[in-house]
């Protein structure tokens, strides 16, 4: 295998064939090409874009470079839900037991919070004891057990994509589409997965701006996963305002209220609308109608919730320990007018800003920092009336006022609300 004359096709313009990425990226995970050669590639990849048969091959080669969990023994769909990521976007807590509940087998690995998104394993780590870390023996054991787990990526899960990742990172080349299928779904398909739902969201609180964006991610990741064999569905939703609240053991106790049937929010309307995706693509159910009866049956008979206490237990999680959420501050709007944006990204900010979330990998996360958007697009709003909850020291709230202030902005006009799901894409 030449390295550079892979390189030179590429950054040409010319098609890589299978066994040239193939030989690649196997010489990436051995070592044999250097880091250097590789950022020449993924850089070449960002001018010119891949076909759609080389991302397959790029997503099957990452994938491949790891263990890919195989069940041999478990006679339920096994499925799972990957976001894009967005202010507030809780929905993996309360959608895995749900869908455990209605028989499915949900091994999901998640992420951690880097930039303004929050991650589902640090939203965890505030419920007292609770284990990110399990070996692949024990995700597959606790899926066996009581069908489901969130856990964190091991090094045997598409080790090749680590690398190049983190080569991404400092080399700019993170935001290419095929160069995120590839990543996302190398992980995500290392599950043994078969059937896969994405909620791609736009807007100004994640990282595709606009729906053109989301939609050419999204395209993507439904052809690649479905050429893997996974069958696979795309939402793409709104991420224009903050989906409920935002912070770690605040966003626990949003997804408990959830799984208790306590609230009536967007985010239970999503997790419904995600979990219809799967149950029927694994034919589980007839219809649309029939899914929505049997996840809100989940909650209503408080089954979801009674899997989300054994997934807690078996992850060495005390949810009785208490969770602290910090002092209460009230943000109230400086006049009457009717919600016109937020920049939900702004506020994802002042949650690190506050000490909520990481600058960088190494920062402590202090659980009990938050913030609740009290409010939605387009409604009218009386002066003094709080927009938000925001839970943090004084110090904090005096810190980030400005900033959560400059992100909300007030029209004298109606203002149209976003939808909350724009469109359906499937394979
Ligand atoms: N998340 C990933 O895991 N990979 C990407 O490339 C982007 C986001």
């Amino acid at each position: 295998m030449n390295a550079a004359k892979i390189i030179k096709k590429k950054k040409e313009g010319e098609r890589v064939s299978d066994a040239e990425l193939a030989a690649l990226i196997r010489g990436y995970a051995a070592g044999e090409v250097p880091d250097y050669q590789m950022a020449a590639f993924a850089m070449a990849v960002i001018f010119r874009g891949m076909h759609l048969d080389e991302t397959v091959t790029l997503t099957r080669e990452m994938r491949d470079s790891g263990k890919v969990m195989q069940w041999p023994d478990l006679d339920k769909p096994i499925v799972d839900k990957h976001s894009c990521g967005g202010i507030g976007d809780k929905i993996s807590l309360p959608l895995t037991p749900m869908l455990a509940a209605c028989g499915m087998a949900v091994p999901m690995i998640s992420g951690r919070g880097l930039g303004p998104t929050g991650g589902t394993l640090d939203k965890l780590e505030s419920i007292s004891g609770f284990r990110t870390d399990l070996s692949i023996e024990e995700l597959q054991k606790q899926v066996r057990d009581i069908g489901c787990v969130i856990t964190g990526t091991t090094h045997e899960i598409a080790p090749a994509d680590r690398e190049l990742y983190a080569l991404r990172d400092i080399t700019s080349t993170v935001t290419s589409v095929p160069l995120i299928t590839a990543s996302i779904l190398s992980k995500k398909l290392a599950e043994g997965l078969e059937d896969l739902v994405l909620d791609v969201k736009w807007g100004s609180g994640t990282f595709m701006k606009t729906i053109a964006e989301a939609e050419e991610l999204a395209e993507s990741m439904v052809g690649v996963a479905s050429r893997l064999g996974v069958k696979a569905s795309a939402l793409i939703t709104d991420m224009n305002q903050p989906l409920g609240s935002v912070g770690n053991a605040i966003e626990v106790e949003e997804s408990i209220d959830i799984l208790k049937n306590e609230v009536d929010a967007d985010t239970i309307t999503l997790t419904i609308a995600l979990g219809t995706e799967l149950l029927l693509a694994a034919k589980m159910v007839d219809s649309s109608d029939q899914a929505v009866t049997m996840l809100a049956d989940s909650i209503r008979s408080g089954a979801a919730y009674e899997k989300f206490e054994q997934m807690v237990a078996a992850q060495g999680g005390d949810l009785s320990a208490p969770r602290p959420i910090s002092k209460l501050h009230v943000l109230k709007a400086n006049r009457d007018g009717v919600i016109a944006t937020v920049d939900a990204e702004a506020l994802g900010w002042a949650v690190i800003d506050m000490g909520g979330g990481r600058k960088v990998l190494e920062d402590e996360i202090n659980h009990a920092i938050g913030l609740e958007w009290l409010v939605k697009i387009g409604d009218t709003v009386e002066r003094n009336q709080p927009l938000l909850h925001v839970y943090c020291t004084d110090s904090g709230y005096a810190k980030v006022k400005p900033d959560l202030m400059k992100a909300i902005t007030l029209s004298d006009d109606p203002v149209e609300p976003p939808s909350l799901i724009v469109k359906r894409i499937s394979g």
